[in-house]
């Protein structure tokens, strides 16, 4: 597919410059210009979207526990940003649908990130895929797909069900290491894009699946002599952590 999409998105809302997959994290993008962003999407014990990249609680999130044993009740009154620094203290993990909207009203643009909880591939990825389309229903129905969030997922079980529940809501492939039967996988999912981790790939690999008729798209690079390099080779869009580095206009 040709890319309509941003080419530079700031990972996990605001890179490492506020604390990640918080709404504080969108208004430091927005802070530096960008309107684009990646951010990873988990379920709650009672089944309701969150935006969190770790199962387990310790690491953003002070204590013990996990996300998918914890009422989305709960979780949003949990510290998500005194991890990070004390001016962020009592920013709260968000709610998938207020963080999408906040999104929607700034203009940003979503690559969302399916992150099934261990076990939870199913339940995950058909939540997201309907939830995104119930939200973006008018612009899949007008085909306006370049307005649309692109879904991506490690989990090939977790973007089965998002094609089975919402087949019109694009999707993308993520892989660390792009494996040999990349394109039987990309084609039983009708992806549009693959993701990958722009340490693995090669000028090969990039030039094989742009002929192939696929979007590529990296994570997550920080080194701007880097980003000129697999632009070079054809890479259609990347997300930073480095967004001070690297701005939401470093690939036009
Ligand atoms: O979606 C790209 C990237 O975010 C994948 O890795 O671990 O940062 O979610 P991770
Ligand atoms: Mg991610």
């Amino acid at each position: 597919m040709p890319w309509i999409y941003p080419r530079v998105l700031a990972h996990r809302g605001g890179g490492k410059l506020a604390p990640e997959n918080t709404i504080a994290a969108l208004r430091c993008g927005l802070a530096y210009g960008f309107r684009a962003v990646e951010f990873d999407v988990m379920l709650s014990k009672d089944g309701v979207g969150v935006i969190m990249h770790d199962p387990e609680f310790g690491r953003t999130v002070a204590g013990q526990g996990s996300v998918a044993r914890t009422a989305a009740s709960d979780l949003v009154r949990k510290d998500a940003g005194s991890w990070f620094g004390a001016e962020f203290t009592g920013e709260p993990v968000p709610l998938f649908t207020e963080f999408v909207d906040y999104c929607r009203s700034q203009r940003i643009w979503m690559n969302i990130e399916i992150k099934p909880a261990p076990g939870f591939d199913d339940e995950t990825g058909r939540w997201v895929a309907q939830k995104t389309r119930a939200r973006f229903i008018e612009e899949v129905r007008a085909g306006d797909l370049a307005a649309v969030p692109l879904l991506s997922s490690f989990s090939m079980a977790a973007l089965a069900a998002a094609r089975d529940a919402a087949p019109d809501v694009p999707r993308a492939c993520l892989f660390d290491t792009v494996p040999a039967d990349w394109r039987e996988q990309a084609q039983a999912l009708q992806a549009v894009a693959i993701h990958t981790n722009h340490k693995h790939l090669t000028p090969e690999l990039a030039r094989d699946i742009r002929q192939a008729g696929y979007g590529l798209f990296c994570y997550t690079v920080n080194d701007p002599e880097r980003a000129r390099t697999i632009l070079d080779w054809g890479v259609d869009g990347f997300c930073t952590d480095r967004i001070d580095l690297i701005g939401p206009g470093f690939a036009d």
